[in-house]
Order: C-alpha cells, then sequence, then structure tokens
C-alpha cells in the first residue's frame, strides 16, 4: 500500500469522500483549499485523505477507506501520513471533526493521539438537509478533536 497526492487532473475519489461526508456540495467547496492524497493498493484507490492547512494549524477534512479495506490499518496509515506531513510543514495543531455516530472514526482519532476539544450540538440537523444514521445512532452532534504536534527533537 502506498499514499499518494492526487495528481492534478485527476479524478476526485468522489464515491470514497462521500462515505466520510455525504453531502458532495461541502466536498466540493472544502476539496479546494485541501491537499488531497490517496492509498492506492495494486493500482487501486482504496482510501483517501484531504488535508487543509488553515495557517499554523491543519484539519483533517476528510479520511475515508473502501468498505472491502477497512480495518487493515489503512485508516491509521493515512491519518498518521496526515501526521507526518504537517509535522514537515512545522504545524502545530491537527484537527479533524467527525459526528457522534462515527464509531470507527472516533477511535482512530483516538487510537492516534487527538483528545476531544469540543462538541457543536445539534451541528448534522443544522447543517445537512438530510437525516443522517450510522452504526444505528442518528448524527447529530460534531466532535472537534485536537492533537498537539509538539517539535521533534
Ligand atoms: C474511519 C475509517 C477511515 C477507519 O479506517 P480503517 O482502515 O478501517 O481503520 P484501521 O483499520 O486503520 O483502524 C484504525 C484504528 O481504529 C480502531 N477501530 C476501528 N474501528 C473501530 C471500532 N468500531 N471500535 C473500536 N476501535 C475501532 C482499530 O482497532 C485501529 O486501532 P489500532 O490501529 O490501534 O489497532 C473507516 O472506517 C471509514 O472509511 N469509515 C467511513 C468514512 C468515515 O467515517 N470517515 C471519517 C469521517 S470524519
Amino acid at each position: 500500500m502506498q499514499i499518494r497526492a492526487l495528481a492534478s487532473g485527476e479524478p476526485l475519489p468522489l464515491p470514497l469522500l462521500l462515505l466520510a461526508d455525504p453531502s458532495e456540495e461541502l466536498i466540493l467547496s472544502y476539496i479546494q483549499q485541501s491537499h488531497t492524497f490517496v492509498a492506492e493498493k495494486a493500482g487501486t484507490i482504496v482510501g483517501v485523505l484531504a488535508l487543509q492547512p488553515q495557517g499554523q494549524m491543519a484539519e483533517i477534512r476528510n479520511v475515508a477507506v473502501d468498505t472491502q479495506h477497512q480495518g487493515q490499518g489503512i485508516g491509521r496509515k493515512l491519518v498518521e501520513f496526515a501526521i507526518a506531513q504537517a509535522r514537515q510543514q512545522r504545524i502545530k495543531q491537527l484537527l479533524v471533526c467527525t459526528g457522534n455516530s462515527s464509531i470507527p472514526a472516533l477511535a482512530l482519532y483516538q487510537r492516534c493521539g487527538f483528545r476531544v476539544e469540543s462538541i457543536d450540538k445539534d451541528y448534522f440537523l443544522r447543517t445537512y438537509p438530510e437525516p443522517i444514521f450510522e452504526n444505528g445512532l442518528p448524527c447529530t452532534d460534531r466532535i472537534k478533536l485536537r492533537l498537539e504536534l509538539h517539535p521533534q527533537p
């Protein structure tokens, strides 16, 4: 498995991006300000990462792994890649937001060292026109997590 930048002119892996965010409109708005990376296995794109720099911070805007390839460590490799990219650019904090119902994502980020910073109650009810359900839960609240990136010796 290798992670590489999406080449300019290469089509966006929209089905993958939609796994993490059901709004194509929102995806298309933030993807323009993000660096997009793909995880590739035997020539097939199996994962995606969108990382948006915001001054001294950066935000993981989207991370997703093809359903057939989940549970194999690819999500973790993508998040670790985001952390390495941020460190390389001397970014001090990495942020990510996810839904209360995104159980695997909440586990993944915390396994990678992120801590919960704040909860925006009813964010998904306000922002998305259709109700979102996953893992048997309504997705209502947005959870923001943060990782402090201390300078490496
Ligand atoms: C979230 C997602 C990217 C994880 O990708 P993945 O390749 O399946 O994750 P990994 O196999 O690398 O697992 C990452 C870690 O999370 C843990 N984890 C994953 N699912 C879990 C669950 N349901 N409960 C507890 N821990 C879980 C794993 O044990 C692993 O921990 P470890 O590396 O310390 O052993 C994937 O589930 C996905 O694409 N989901 C749909 C899109 C999405 O929700 N994206 C995030 C939106 S913000």
